[in-house]
């Protein structure tokens, strides 16, 4: 029996299998409006069969982009375009999810295939703010400490995007408070030296992490699943954010009523070193599963199906996420499956298995 292709009630969703594509920014959005390539790009990943297809990080505000090309949904115009996106991703039985975002200090950068890099203001860049002003890396820009005030506008920019989420006919958000973006620099002390309440000891540093979690879910209500993706370490060689703190932050966000810790890692220490190999953030996943009892998903250079049984078999994780393997193959999952009935009825008679 396939553990990957067994569907999973999550609050009112029913996901139909186990196998979800991971979000990834494209770069591809003209003041933060989703079209034509965001709908064939993440509709051919629900074709292929994916239980779940995550919309890339999407700004909860303009400031809040990596890029000036990131997806945003921080105002009304931008939830119809996104509705021609969930609507075909449901036609084709897959359920649609949203990652909403904030980028903090590492906002205001290039495409990556222009070299990344820092955007001027007049190329269309602009001040990035964070907890502290300590920059990511030496080639970073210095982000503005943010006022107390501007901490609950937020807030508020998070309720108010997953609000159009829901709208915009999404059935699973994902709060981004990994990768070294804006809620993952409160978080850690190596990027949070405030002294207000959101700085300081554990309780105080994961209060905006918390906050945003527990109004998204009041506002949203209880029937739409709410994930959060944290960076479960960040390979900081001291006293930084670390698998023990992930453990204590999942347990405090299964409480407020999080369903599901999307377990990825690093991104906030730009020194870090990581050994990568297959399935290296797995055994995150594993802890955070077993030690906060909450649902978690694994991700990371997971590719082929016998890893992906292995990984749910031995409780490593409720679910995978796959993400560089999806661009490569939209139509993993129907490969994975060997089931023709799951392909596409205009498919079915023409193929072979
Ligand atoms: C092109 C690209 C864009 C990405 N964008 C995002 C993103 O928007 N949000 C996020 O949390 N992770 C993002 N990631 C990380 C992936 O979701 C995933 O965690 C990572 O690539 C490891 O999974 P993989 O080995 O299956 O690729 C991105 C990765 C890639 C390759």
């Amino acid at each position: 029996m396939s553990k990957l292709f067994e569907s999973i009630k999550i609050k009112n969703e029913v996901i139909k299998n186990r196998a979800w594509v991971s979000p990834m920014c494209t770069y591809s959005s003209i003041d933060g409006m989703a079209n034509d390539w965001h709908l064939v790009h993440l509709g051919s990943r629900a074709m292929g069969g994916s239980g779940l297809v995550m919309m890339e990080a999407t700004a909860v505000s303009p400031e809040g982009r990596i890029s000036p090309w990131d997806m945003g949904l921080w105002n009304d115009k931008q939830i119809e375009p996104m509705k021609k996106i969930t609507k075909f991703i449901s036609e084709c039985g897959s359920t649609p999810a949203i990652q909403l975002a904030h980028a903090g200090r590492k906002a205001s950068t290039n495409r990556p295939w222009l070299g990344g890099g820092n955007v001027s203001k007049n190329e269309g860049g602009w001040d990035p703010v964070g907890p502290s002003n300590i920059p990511y890396s030496n080639k970073s820009l210095i982000p503005k400490e943010l006022k107390l005030v501007e901490i609950e506008k937020i807030i508020d920019d998070f309720v108010l995007s997953a609000k159009r989420s829901v709208e915009a006919g999404f059935k699973v958000i994902e709060l981004h408070f990994a990768h070294g973006y804006l809620v993952h620099e409160f978080l850690s002390p190596i990027s949070n030296n405030r002294e207000d309440k959101f700085g300081g000891n554990f309780e105080n540093r994961i209060l905006l992490a918390t906050t945003i979690a527990s109004k998204v879910i009041d506002a949203i209500g209880n029937t739409i699943p709410v994930f959060a993706r944290l960076s479960v370490t960040e390979y900081y060689p001291g006293e930084g954010w670390d698998l023990e703190s992930s453990i204590k932050l999942s347990k405090k966000l299964k409480s407020i009523g999080i369903d599901l810790i999307d377990c990825s890692s690093g991104a906030n220490y730009s020194e870090q070193k990581i050994e990568i190999k297959p399935g290296y953030q797995v055994g995150f996943s594993k802890e955070i599963r077993n030690q906060a009892e909450i649902l978690t998903g694994a991700v990371g250079l997971i590719t082929e199906s016998t890893q992906a049984e292995e990984i749910l078999e031995s409780n490593g994780a409720d679910a995978i996420f796959m993400a560089r393997e999806y661009l490569r193959n939209p139509y993993w999952a129907l490969h994975a499956e060997q089931n023709k009935d799951s392909w596409p009825l205009q498919y079915q008679r023409s193929i072979d298995l």
